[in-house]
């Protein structure tokens, strides 16, 4: 089997917790190296072992405080390359920025692009990310792209609810491939929620498709952040006469602002998230599942540095 140097796997700050499990998924030590921060604030990186000609992976979600662990990725790619290593993978469980990929109004950035091009130009060759917010991100990218998704493991864990009389729900236009892939695998019906945004950070519920009443609702959702979102949906689906027993399934689980306390709605059952960003002790419900995608990345990480094809991740 063709490989690239030596595999060599290093995490940031922002979820050690997370590279530590991906170590040890694949069986190999975490490396070393000194992240430190000046009194200023500036970053300081420095690996204590050669990398020389090595195939380096560096796990780092962007993760609040979302530009602090952005810069520290940056940091530790361009010291990477300045330190001879053979390829750089930066390995990006939750990809911040994701949604602003687009100009929706006269003189706006277009972020998710913007921190494509840094990562790039600072020396990434390659880059692992799981459910984007936008699958387009990827086209952002001059470089291979692996997106990855845990939407199996959402699979597995519905199942094993077995719900009856579910329907699976779209929290918006944007969901709604993702939820037609997990209703086609529990074998239950799609329901698409429609929703405009006033303002940042703020959404309303236009309208309801597809037949909620007496259903038992799983909505699959990419991002909850404020939980403002999935909480209007969950009130529009009570009045379509849903059971008050809603799954709420969410890749990253960024929960800023009051979000636990949003969440805390009654009418949510369980909200089953994956550990792609931490969840602090004092933001967690007893209601939240947390499902590791340490497995996904450390088999993506074995293919790839194995010259395997890893289409089967993407699934
Ligand atoms: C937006 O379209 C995303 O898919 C999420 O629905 C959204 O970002 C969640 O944000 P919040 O929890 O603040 O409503």
């Amino acid at each position: 089997m063709a490989t690239v140097g030596e595999l060599k796997l290093f995490t940031g700050t922002a979820n050690p917790r997370l590279g530590a499990s991906v170590a040890e998924q694949l069986g190999v030590p975490l490396g070393n190296v000194d992240i430190h921060r000046f009194r200023c604030g500036e970053i300081y990186v420095r690996y204590l072992e050669t990398v020389r000609g090595d195939d380096v992976f560096v796990i780092q979600p962007f993760a609040a405080p979302v530009n602090e662990s952005l810069v520290e990725m940056l940091i530790m790619i361009d010291t990477l390359k300045r330190a001879s290593a053979d390829r750089i993978t930066a390995v990006v469980p939750y990809y911040g920025y994701a949604r602003q990929e687009k100009k929706d109004a006269p003189r706006e950035p277009i972020s998710a692009r913007m921190v494509a091009d840094v990562l790039t130009t600072v020396g990434a060759n390659r880059v692992v990310v799981i459910d984007l917010h936008a699958p387009a991100i990827q086209g952002f990218f001059n470089i291979p792209v692996d997106h990855l998704t845990a939407l199996p493991m959402f699979v597995d864990y519905c199942r094993a609810r077995r719900i009856s009389n579910g329907i699976v729900i779209a929290p918006d236009a944007g969901r709604v491939k993702t939820a037609e892939r997990l209703a086609s695998r529990l074998d239950m019906p799609v329901g698409v929620v429609y929703k405009r945004r006033p303002s940042h950070n703020v959404s309303e519920v236009t309208h309801v498709i597809g037949e909620v009443e007496g259903k038992t609702c799983i909505i699959i959702e990419d991002i909850i952040d404020t939980g403002g979102s999935v909480v209007n949906v969950v009130e529009a689906l009570l009045k379509g006469g849903a059971r008050p027993e809603v799954l709420v399934c969410a890749t990253h689980a960024v929960l800023s602002s009051d979000a636990p306390v949003r969440l805390s709605h009654p009418a949510i059952a369980e909200l089953v998230v994956t550990d792609t960003v931490p969840i602090p002790e004092d933001r967690m419900l007893d209601k939240i599942s947390v499902l590791s995608v340490a497995p996904l990345i450390a088999e993506a990480i074995r293919r790839i540095h194995g010259n395997v094809s890893i289409s089967a991740l993407f699934n």
